[in-house]
């Protein structure tokens, strides 16, 4: 996979792409992250990227050539036969990405994300250069750049190799389209709060039960929304019903 980001702001993205999980997955060649500095593709002396808006009203607005002519380059620069590269614009007017969103990206062998400002880019960036817009959520940033680096992040941890199987990937948060369950180490008493029995208890059946339940009870108390769509088992539809009635988790811990 190869994921190329185009910015004003190349340092913004360049210390986290280095950094942890990303930063090995990196040097050990599971993908190819590239920062792109937007100014390389304006022209003129003065490298102009943003104007303000026609109609008036304050800010300025990303022109679209420098834009289109990184993107364009992005394109062009593997080989022909290369598969077409997947370009998204990222700001707070685009579609809600999601987990659902990132695996369908993780499929994608090469990825173009944007950056927008928070005053906005032209609409014809959306019309001609970009093939969708994505915001990763009902809020505004100063700009695309943490939302690229959100992207980039939940993106590349789902492509193989990079996460070592016991983290792997399908018992995370949303892999079911629920929360995850609370997790405990050391020590077993903190602050006077314990670690519940059953994860010490050493059955297996137990514990996969017990976080089975409360994966259900934190989408139940935190995200209901999660819960309209979610693929419930049998007894944790059971559960959900007595939640509804008012019953809580600890009514059905065994
Ligand atoms: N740029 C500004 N706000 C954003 C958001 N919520 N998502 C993606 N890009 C943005």
């Amino acid at each position: 996979m190869r994921i190329d980001i185009v910015t004003l702001f190349p340092r913004m993205l360049e210390g986290p792409l280095g950094e942890s999980i990303l930063g090995r997955a990196r040097a050990r060649g599971l993908v190819q992250i590239r920062v792109h500095d937007l100014r390389e593709h304006a022209e003129g002396r003065h490298r102009v990227t943003d104007e303000p808006p026609f109609g008036g009203g304050g800010g300025m607005i990303l022109k679209p050539e420098p834009l289109a002519a990184a993107v364009d380059a992005l394109r062009t620069s593997g080989s022909s036969s290369a598969p077409r590269a997947r370009v998204i614009l990222l700001g707070p007017a685009g579609r809600r990405f999601t987990q659902a969103e990132a695996r369908e990206l993780a499929r994608e062998s090469h990825l173009v994300l944007v950056c927008g400002r928070y005053e906005g880019v032209d609409e014809r960036v959306s019309e001609t250069v970009a093939d969708e817009e994505l915001s990763i959520g009902d809020y505004v940033l100063t700009g695309g750049e943490p939302a690229a680096l959100v992207v980039a992040d939940a993106v590349t941890r789902l492509l193989p190799g990079v996460l070592g199987d016991e983290s792997a990937p399908t018992n995370d948060s949303f892999a079911r389209g629920l929360l995850e369950h609370p997790q405990y180490t050391r020590p077993e008493v903190f602050r006077g709060a314990s670690v519940p029995e059953v994860l010490r208890s050493g059955d297996h059946g137990r514990i996969a039960r017990w976080r089975q339940l409360m994966s259900l009870w934190r989408t139940w108390q935190r995200r209901p929304d999660l819960l309209e769509t979610a693929d419930l088992a049998p007894e944790e539809q059971k559960w959900l019903d007595g939640f509804r009635q008012g019953r809580t988790a600890s009514d059905f811990v065994d």
